[in-house]
């Protein structure tokens, strides 16, 4: 990519046929009904998301479909409804209640590899337990509206506690259970929560992850927290502080097994999710009840042709948008079986994805391309012990996939039998945007292909203009869609800012694509400044923020640099305060600081120092050299504009 504009990538000549029996079955089954549907969906948004809703419940039907004063979207306008609802009795009434909903394994194993914690529960269970959640939380102080954050395991209790919230109109802020202490505090009190509910401890390759601990250290540092619900997961020891602390079991275990749903606007706020974006600390994106239900259905009907008995595996973790949207609200108003795994892809074994999938003859699997990298890594022996015959379908997102990866996918895990859809969205978004419709389009191995319904993508160049053809520029979407972002949450002007401004009256991504002759998309990365490593998205701001909150650090840049399995990388230039010894001990220092303040998935793969960061005259640092120091160890690009050289003329110092 060079600055001045996004040069083109070689053509892929791979191209699969859908497999031919997949689409007999399917929801959607020729290419021309694509066409058809799709055309329609453009030409007239209105009538076919109405029509789309119509599978839903709804407690009063809206007034209008849509109401659309750029950059504010507001769907289903007037309409009354509840997710919950719609993932629970909505379901038991179309006769799923005996069905299992929820089919969970936690990591620790016994000595013959099978899982010693297995719960299923039905629809009817869930719903049973979601009542007795969400009358407990009202208990405790909880009202409609409340921030409630969930700083969990991947346990059942996590979706349990989601549904309880979404029940009594309780927004959640799910926090990712590796993020430390300080990414809690600076959540709970960008969304003034007041309430957590955590657990104890999670089991993560053998260990336990301290959740409560880190609470406690995260409660140290603000004083908003007035009620912390814990379960009990691992028996770890944990300090439970009087008059705010409470046992989940103490807090639910009596209460009412019947809680009717908030019967609530097309437009209340349904969730809080931080992600992290080009300037300083993450944002919460904010999404709404009636619009994002709609579109995580549809999307995960049609995308996974979901079936009522589908066995259906998102390997995501809750804590992001993936598990959301797609372990969740889209499979649970499909009524499958979700299966749902604590821990780790390599605990005891290697095989432990393969495992589950034989356990429980999973239909549909959907991964994300640094797994696949980690597991072709470990050869095929490890997928070959087990019988993966049950899988009809699998899926990646995150990162564009590379066509290595993607073969050995399809070879080696779908035996040439599984279409594979490559799904591109992202946490603004809300659900899918582009990608295939199995059995019927055509996949080219790295591209996500064609637009879901109703989504109209474009590449541009940066004044708006339609880029031709197989030439790179920004991906935009030009409509509003049901599962659109409704803004950052407390935040207008940064909402503008970042996905409207570039492009007036069209949504920008951050993200830079092309498209090909076919109408296929090809992602070609981010265009801001956002790094996605193992498909993990993290702001460079907010990783130099947290090297310069070092006492010893002066200035911090941070770049990210291909890497063959994780995707990018992370690769940091420092300059040190004067007199501070520069050695490996310094790097280490560095980099269990930023662990410590951002999270592991932070940490910097490379640290590199310098006497100054190079800057345009103008003060700006070049994150081109940088990019270009990091990926090539030299620089070759022009360094005219460059106003101090003696971070380039330092040695490589690669690890
Ligand atoms: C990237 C994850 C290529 C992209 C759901 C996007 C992808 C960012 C793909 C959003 C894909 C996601 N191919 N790139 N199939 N899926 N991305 O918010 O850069 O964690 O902007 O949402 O991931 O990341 P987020």
């Amino acid at each position: 990519m060079s600055e001045s504009g996004i040069e083109s990538m070689a053509k892929s000549s791979l191209k699969f046929d859908p497999p031919v029996q997949f689409a007999s079955t399917a929801h959607v089954k020729s290419m021309a009904e694509y066409e058809k549907l799709y055309a329609e969906s453009i030409a007239d948004p209105e009538a076919f998301w109405a029509g789309r809703a119509a599978e839903s419940h709804f407690f009063r039907k809206w007034d209008r479909v849509l109401e659309w004063n750029a950059p504010f979207a507001r769907w289903f306008v007037g309409a009354q409804t509840n997710v919950s609802y719609n993932c629970l009795e909505h379901q038991i009434a179309r006769g799923r209640g005996d069905h299992t909903a929820i089919l969970w394994e936690g990591e620790p194993a016994k000595s013959d590899g099978s899982p010693r914690d297995v719960v299923r529960l039905t629809y009817r269970q869930l719903l049973v337990e979601v009542c007795r959640c969400a009358n407990g939380l009202r208990k405790l102080g909880v009202q409609k509206g409340d921030r409630v954050t969930l700083y969990m395991p991947m346990v059942p209790e996590l979706v349990i506690a989601m549904l309880a919230c979404a029940r009594i109109g309780a927004p959640h802020s799910v926090i990712f259970g590796g993020f430390p202490a300080q990414a809690i505090v600076d959540r709970l009190q960008d969304a003034k929560s007041h309430y957590v509910i955590t657990a104890d401890g999670g089991w993560r390759r053998g260990i336990i992850v301290p959740l409560k601990a880190n609470v406690d250290q995260a409660c140290q540092m603000t004083d908003l927290v007035k009620k912390v619900v814990v379960l009990k997961r691992c028996g770890n020891d944990v300090t439970m502080t009087a008059g705010r602390d409470v046992w989940w079991n103490e807090a639910f275990a009596d209460c009412s097994d019947q809680c009717a749903a908030e019967q609530l606007d097309s437009e209340h706020m349904l969730f809080l999710l931080y992600t992290s974006g080009s300037t300083g600390k993450p944002k919460g994106i904010l999404h709404t009840t009636a619009g994002y239900m709609v579109y995580t259905a549809q999307t995960a009907k049609y995308i996974f042709d979901l079936k009522p008995d589908d066995v259906y595996w998102c390997t995501a973790d809750i804590g992001w948008i993936t598990g959301h949207s797609y372990i969740v609200y889209g499979p649970l108003q499909n009524g499958v079986t979700v299966v749902m795994y604590e821990g780790a892809p390599n605990f005891p074994e290697w095989d432990r994805f393969w495992a589950i999938i034989e356990r429980y003859k999973v239909t549909k699997f959907y991964t994300a391309p640094t797994a696949i990298r980690a597991f072709m890594k470990q050869g095929t022996g490890w997928p070959e012990k087990h019988d993966l015959s049950s899988l009809r379908l699998m899926g990646t997102v995150g990162e564009p996939i590379n066509p290595a990866a993607w073969m050995w996918y399809h070879e080696t895990i779908g035996k040439k039998k599984c279409p594979i859809v490559d799904t591109w969205w992202q946490t603004e978004t809300g659900g899918i945007l582009i990608a295939p419709l199995p059995g019927v389009t055509p996949t080219k191995p790295g591209s996500a292909t064609r637009p879901f319904f109703g989504i109209e993508p474009a590449v541009v160049d940066k004044d708006g203009n339609d880029q031709p053809r197989n030439v790179g520029g920004l991906l935009i979407i030009r409509k509003p869609w049901p599962g659109i972002l409704r803004g950052i949450y407390g935040d207008d002007a940064r909402f503008k800012q970042q996905y409207w401004s570039q492009i007036e009256g069209h949504y920008f991504t951050g993200d830079g694509a092309r498209c090909d002759e076919d109408g296929y998309f090809w992602i070609m990365g981010r265009v801001d400044d956002v790094i996605k490593v193992s498909g993990h998205r993290l702001g460079t701001a907010e990783i130099e923020s947290a090297l310069v909150s070092h006492p010893k650090v002066a200035e911090a840049a941070v770049v990210g640099y291909p890497d063959d399995m994780t995707g990018e990388a992370i690769a940091a230039f420092v300059t040190l305060k004067g007199g501070v010894k520069v050695d490996d001990m310094m790097k280490e220092e560095l980099k269990r600081h930023v662990v410590g303040q951002v999270g592991s998935i932070a940490r910097p793969k490379e640290i590199r120092f310098a006497d100054a960061l190079p800057k345009t005259r103008s003060g700006k640092i070049m994150r081109r050299l940088l990019r270009e120091l990091a990926t090539k160890g030299r620089v070759d690009g022009d360094t005219t504009t460059l106003e101090d050289f003696s971070t380039i003329s330092q040695p490589a110092d690669d690890e």
